[in-house]
């Protein structure tokens, strides 16, 4: 029989990998803490109509991407494809009216059926904040620094944030109805996709990948010229807030999104070290998708960061893992049992600790110690068990003074002080 493998696009993260995303993910939950933004879950698995509703049926996500089929209850189901949504349905079904004002994130696996590549997958990983409630200027401006800052603190250089703005309603059907003229005129020189798209989602041909379509584009009417005199000034209060922090951006008026709830403020964060998949964070505000999903009408915003292409993006140094601070070598009956004891209570000092149960040679336990480059060793054998005492010796390669030392099992005090003294434990 043929060995089983797993699904095309979906990856396996084995424990060495995994010390950079824990490392990662550290770093961005610290940050979010920070800034006072509380964790939401929801579920991986929501009903389809969800999705339909809230991203739109016209998306490439809804139409082409989504894992979806019929539970054994004949219901349609999705696999979460992004989780904007899945937040405005948790918050609406759980009473926003008793908490119009939330920072929310979420991080957890998201399913997209696109074509595998480099930073491209079926089952990735995002992190997602949503601020709910928010009307104001100054929290897209939060947003974008937050998602900024949680780069730069990765370390992460070379990025370059797109601006957009998408107006609200009013301004996409005044500039849809002159976009759809200009479209007539100048449908057969753009690519077959975007002529297919003329009917079901016009304002979706500005994200076309398509060189020809692309430079004819240059020509196109913009959302931009169309916006009312509110949304024009929201759009330059945004871009002078950025400007005070020094956070640089570029506009970009083909920046539309491949979601279809954005309004006003539509943003991604790109890397030039990515490849081709470059974006490693998009977001925007979503002022209506709260009301069209049945709830009251609440502005919000927010963004979502792949994890996979963030992990690609942050430095090596985040790929060691910390070092065992105490490596118990033992041997002997007795001496494994007290061993045992010993590393529960050393754990409670929060100190990492490794207890070797080979039952190999000292010098094979002493061999694996070296090579985990543990910060000491405790030595526990037949002759430590018959005096009721263990070693315990610091690795410190610039002195070896007064760095070993006997200690009874019981003599908490002094193991204490060895602890403090040697690895530093407050
Ligand atoms: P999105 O642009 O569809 O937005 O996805 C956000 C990020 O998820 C992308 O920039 C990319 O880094 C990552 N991503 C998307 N698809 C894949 C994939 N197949 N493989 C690897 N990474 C991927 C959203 O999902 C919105 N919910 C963001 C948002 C939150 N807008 C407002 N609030």
């Amino acid at each position: 029989m043929d060995n089983l493998k797993n699904l095309r696009g979906t990856v396996d993260l084995l424990p060495d990998q995994l010390i950079k995303w824990q490392n990662v993910e550290k770093i961005v939950l610290e940050q979010l803490k920070r800034s006072s933004i509380k964790e939401i879950r929801t579920p991986i698995l929501e009903m389809t109509e969800l999705f339909i509703r809230g991203i739109g049926e016209g998306t490439d996500v809804v139409s082409k991407e989504m894992y979806t089929f019929l539970d054994r209850g004949e219901r349609s189901c999705t696999l979460r494809p992004e989780g904007t949504a899945s937040v405005a349905r948790a918050l609406i079904q759980n009473g926003i009216s008793s908490n119009p004002l939330q920072k929310l994130w979420y991080m957890g696996p998201m399913f997209r059926y696109e074509r595998p590549q480099a930073g491209r997958q079926r089952q990735f990983h995002q992190l997602g904040v949503e601020f709910i409630g928010y009307e104001s200027v100054r929290s897209d401006v939060e947003i974008i620094a937050l998602a900024w800052d949680i780069l730069k603190k990765l370390g992460i250089k070379e990025l370059n944030l797109e601006i957009n703005t998408l107006g609200d309603l009013s301004d996409r059907l005044n500039f849809q109805n002159n976009f759809l003229k200009w479209l007539k005129i100048n449908k057969n020189a753009l690519d077959l996709d975007s002529q297919n798209r003329i009917d079901k989602n016009p304002l979706r041909i500005f994200d076309s990948k398509n060189i020809q379509t692309k430079k004819i584009l240059e020509n196109a009417p913009r959302l931009v010229d169309f916006l009312s005199e509110k949304s024009r000034k929201r759009y330059s209060d945004l871009k002078k807030q950025l400007e005070i922090l020094k956070i640089p951006y570029l506009e970009n008026f083909n920046l539309v999104r491949g979601l279809d709830y954005y309004t006003h403020t539509a943003f991604e964060i790109t890397s030039g070290s990515l490849g081709s998949q470059a974006t490693v964070c998009g977001g925007g505000r979503y002022d209506d998708l709260i009301k069209q999903m049945g709830g009251p009408s609440t502005p919000a915003i927010g963004f979502a960061i792949g994890l996979e292409r963030l992990i690609l993006l942050a430095g090596k140094e985040l790929e060691a893992p910390r070092n065992t601070d105490i490596y118990i070598i033992n041997q002997g009956l007795i001496s494994e049992i007290l061993a045992m004891d010993l590393s529960r209570k050393l754990r409670n000092y929060d100190l990492i600790v490794e207890l070797d149960l080979s039952g190999a040679s000292f010098s094979k336990q002493f061999k694996k110690a070296n090579k985990l480059k543990a910060k000491s060793i405790v030595v526990i054998g037949d002759d430590e068990a018959a005096n009721k005492e263990f070693t315990i010796r610091l690795f410190d390669k610039a002195s070896t003074e007064n760095k070993e030392l006997a200690i009874s099992f019981e003599d908490d005090i002094t193991l204490e002080k060895w602890l403090i003294n040697n690895l530093l434990i407050k």
